[in-house]
């Protein structure tokens, strides 16, 4: 019996990513394994967001093609960002590559390790119009939750980020399609859905039919998803402030089963910067939203990601960043240093305006500390309360279960005899707070 092994870099495309290629290896009779020993066929599924990923990917690579020494039937496979960047590239640097297989191109793993065990070295990138979608030969079992692409690409063009080329050109699935999927999940026995894409709340029904008036956008179908019999938790990654209407909060405040948390990136929170990222919004719009958002409703938890050092940065502009933090008091706050990526905008900034290393990393720990003592707080006043809880498995803490509350906190207990299963729900109290999670105890079991 073949075995496969994936390693999985990145964001959630990239966790679905994996595990539809998973589940189109499984139909043809290959089995997970989770050694790299055992593997006679590992994937490799890179991540070009940030930092030297070409370069972190070939390293990788190269590690695993150490393996084919003593494995010569052993088969690597290069997928995701990265592999769809570097293409052909990486067929010529590194000679014993196997098959390289970009993120338009994933419905097609089965086929190319067909053609790659007749003996092709075979390249797969691009973006085909049709993408097979096979969703039903997807590979969830390890997962606590069930993840839906709702829209992938993405059409804007902030100007630090790659994922327009790596990910191509906006589209839109149907919503009969998506709304399929969904309930075949919720049939599965999931209790969380996940929708997905880089722009998830830009949604808008493709090509509606003729006379139908207006096009079908996020907020119709949140509120179309939300009502599915048995969906106990909807949520969606990632919002594009500028992207969201009032429709979309009402919809937010009409659900109770619309987790009340909202992945929403604003970069910076200086006007200047925003514009030279090309956002296309104000430091004042996304207050303005973040306040109807939070009084349409209660206990509404934010999370955001942060840029600093971006070309041209100021001691300023950063302060009002710091500001921005403050104000906003978010539960989460995901902080990148600044990386040029190829083929942006923003590379193109003059050099003068270059931010030096140190003082990115300055910037970038003061604004960990900030946000550690806010979340710190805000954990602190969670404590002593009750939580429905959805397990997401085994804690690192020895002996220990975790699982995210409705908020997305997450939330470590002590694991019963018999362990709570992942994807179920639970409810604890919560005992004590830690910067990043809480402790709490277990209350009631198989809950929802
Ligand atoms: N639409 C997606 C964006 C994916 S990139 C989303 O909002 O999740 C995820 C995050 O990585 C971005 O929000 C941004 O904060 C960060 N990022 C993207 N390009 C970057 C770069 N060149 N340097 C540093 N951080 C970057
Ligand atoms: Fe990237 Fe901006 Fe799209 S951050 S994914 S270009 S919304």
């Amino acid at each position: 019996m073949e075995r496969f092994y994936i390693e999985t870099w990145g964001c959630q495309m990239n966790e679905l990513d994996s595990q539809r290629m998973a589940g189109q290896l499984m139909q043809q009779g290959l089995l997970p394994t989770r050694a790299l020993e055992e593997a006679d066929l590992i994937l490799l599924n890179s991540c070009s967001v940030r930092e030297k990923a070409a370069q972190k990917a070939y390293s990788r690579l190269g590690e695993y093609r150490l393996l084919k020494r003593d494995r010569e039937s052993l088969r690597i496979g290069f997928c995701g960002c990265v592999a769809q960047q570097e293409g052909e590239e990486a067929l010529r640097r590194i000679p014993d590559l196997d098959f390289v297989v970009g993120t338009g191109r994933v419905g097609e793993i089965g086929s190319v390790l067909g053609r790659s065990r007749n003996g092709e070295r075979v390249l797969a990138v691009g973006f085909p119009e049709e993408r097979p979608y096979d969703f039903e030969a997807i590979s969830r079992d390890t997962a606590h939750k069930g993840m839906v692409t709702i829209i992938e690409g993405c059409n804007k063009r902030c100007t630090f980020c790659v994922v327009p080329n790596t990910r191509g050109p906006e589209r839109c699935r149907p919503l009969a399609d998506i709304l399929h999927e969904i309930e075949h999940l919720l049939d599965y026995g999931f209790l969380e859905i996940e929708l997905l894409g880089q722009t998830v709340n830009h949604w808008r029904e493709p090509a509606p039919p003729l006379g139908s008036g207006r096009d079908r956008d996020f907020a119709d179908l949140l509120n179309v998803a939300a009502l599915l019999p048995g969906l106990k938790r909807l949520r969606f990654v990632t919002s594009y402030p500028r992207d969201f209407t009032d429709r979309m909060i009402r919809a937010v405040a009409r659900h109770a089963n619309i987790s009340p948390y909202l992945h929403l990136p604003v970069q910076s929170g200086s006007n200047r910067v925003l514009r030279r990222m090309g956002r296309g919004y104000t430091v004042e719009e996304y207050l303005g939203l973040v306040d109807r958002l939070r009084a349409a409703r209660a206990g509404l938890a934010l999370s955001t990601d942060l840029i600093v050092g971006f070309p041209g940065e100021s001691e300023e502009d950063f302060q009002r960043t710091v500001d921005l933090v403050e104000t906003v008091r978010f539960a989460t706050v995901f902080a990148f240093k600044y990386s040029p990526r190829p083929n942006t905008a923003a590379i193109r900034l003059p050099a003068s305006d270059e931010v030096p290393r140190e003082v990115a990393d300055q910037r970038l720990q003061h604004l960990f500390k900030t946000q550690s003592a806010i979340q710190r707080a805000l954990n602190e006043e969670l404590v002593g309360s009750e939580f429905d809880l959805l397990v997401t498995g085994w804690s690192r803490r020895a002996g220990h279960q975790s699982g995210r509350t409705d908020c997305h906190r997450i939330v470590h207990f002590p694991a019963p005899e018999r362990p709570a299963e992942t994807g179920s729900l639970v409810r604890v109290r919560t005992l004590q707070a830690y910067d990043h999670s809480l402790m709490g105890e277990l209350v009631a079991r198989g809950v929802g």
